[in-house]
């Protein structure tokens, strides 16, 4: 892996150093950026980039615009899902024809959840992480709910599966890096576990991909499904992405059947028939502009490697870390694993005033978010975040704990999206 050095208790100077030796710093220039302002939120939403827009505005004026019904066929809109699978597939370690982009994360998980269930029918417990996403409980609950035998949710605490694998287990379901603290699990050796007990394992990497390397393939995944709206920059509400071990295609069937998933969709039969491959877990007409935004985005990603992105994250978050201990001692707890191997892209500091830090940090230039109840989270995404935009992160977070801005009370309401 690269090495990115970090100087202890960096000055400015070195920051600026830093950026200029930084393999990745030309691509920022894909990304539209408001001048002035310090982005680190790119794990809730990435930037639009160059390759976006185009991209949007072929399908807008040519494909669309001009092809109308025809592109269906003449732009290969209908393989989209599946050729965007493959184009993402590399990004987390799978081969070509076990990903596919279809739906949003919380959709993706319910074909998984009600596929996996029906493949361990003897077996009647799903095991996940009571600090889950809470969209991850909530389908999890309503699938196993409609499993058509009792199947009951057992929430444990995040990675903790010593004395809870029993041979009732038909499914773990976990997200590898916790969206509020950032904290990364090792894949294979949680799924090694799983499946020691003959369970089966679903991983959501919402915060993992385009964040670190990830290889489902040796982790021995039997399921994966992701955002690309984070780190991958697909935009607002973009699609997500499904992985299924090509062992498992064919076997695993699709809760959520419909037309487009079908082997044979213009033949419009009563009977459903499962396509090959991933185009079985399609269920409806894709979402082409968004797939296309996707479709962009990923063009970014053919001009790097997962190990130089890796290597300026982690040097990215130790610098916050150090600035934010050296600045400010005792302000914060640092939630977020200060050991690299249990550590995702994002850090999150705990502060008893933490909306009131982040909402005034925006005011001064700085966006990041708020996660309920008292977690200031921040997002390093090496593709456009700077060294500099770290130490002057700090410095405008300084600022607004000394002046106490955060205490204002316009921060005592919180708006509908924190
Ligand atoms: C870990 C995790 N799971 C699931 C979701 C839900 O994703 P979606 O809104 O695409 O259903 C999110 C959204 O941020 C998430 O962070």
């Amino acid at each position: 892996m690269a090495k990115v050095e970090v100087v202890s208790i960096a000055s400015r100077e070195d920051c600026g150093a830093l950026d200029a030796s930084d393999v990745l710093a030309p691509q920022r220039e894909e990304f539209s950026l408001n001048d002035g302002q310090i982005y680190l939120d790119g794990n809730s939403l990435g930037p639009v980039s160059r390759s976006v827009k185009a991209r949007v505005n072929e399908v807008l004026n040519a494909e669309w615009g001009r092809g109308l019904v025809r592109s269906w066929n003449d732009a290969g809109w209908s393989e989209m899902p599946v050729r965007l699978g493959d184009r993402l597939a590399p990004l987390i370690g799978a081969k070509a024809g076990e990903v596919l982009v279809a739906d949003t994360l919380t959709l993706l998980l319910a074909k998984l959840i009600g596929g996996a269930l029906a493949q361990r029918p003897d077996r009647h417990v799903v095991l996940t992480d009571v600090a889950n996403f809470h969209s991850d409980l909530y389908i999890v609950q309503a699938m196993a709910a409609r499993a058509g035998r009792p199947v009951s949710v057992k929430a444990i605490e995040r990675g903790e599966l010593e004395g809870e694998l029993s041979e009732d287990v038909a499914l773990v379901m976990l997200t590898q890096v916790d969206f509020r603290s950032g904290e990364a699990l090792d894949m294979k050796a949680i799924s090694t576990q799983v499946h020691d007990a003959g369970a089966l394992m679903l991983w959501d990497l919402a915060h993992s991909a385009g964040a670190l390397p990830l290889d489902v393939t040796d982790a021995g995944a039997d399921f994966a499904a992701g955002c690309t709206y984070k780190y991958l920059n697909a935009g607002p509400g973009a699609p997500a992405f499904l992985y299924v071990r090509k062992s498992w295609q064919g076997v695993l069937e699709n809760p959520l059947p419909g037309w487009q998933g079908h082997a044979r969709p213009f033949d419009f039969e009563y009977d459903y028939a499962p396509a090959n491959g991933m185009q079985a877990f399609v269920t409806s007409s894709p979402p082409i502009i968004a797939l296309a935004a996707l479709d962009g985005a990923l063009d970014v990603w053919d001009h790097v490697s997962m190990e130089q992105v890796r290597a300026k994250s982690l040097a990215l978050t130790d610098l916050f870390i150090e600035l934010v201990d050296a600045r400010l001692p005792g302000v914060f707890e640092i939630v977020t694993p200060r050991d690299h191997a249990k550590r995702g892209s994002q850090v999150a500091l705990r502060h008893v005033d933490a909306y009131g830090v982040i909402q005034s940090l925006i005011e001064h230039g700085v966006i990041g978010d708020f996660r309920d109840p008292d977690i200031a989270r921040f997002g390093f995404a090496p593709l456009y975040v700077r060294f500099v935009d770290v130490f002057d992160a700090v410095e405008r977070l300084v600022d607004v704990i000394n002046t106490e801005s955060f205490k204002d009370s316009r921060f005592a309401t919180r708006h509908p999206v924190t």
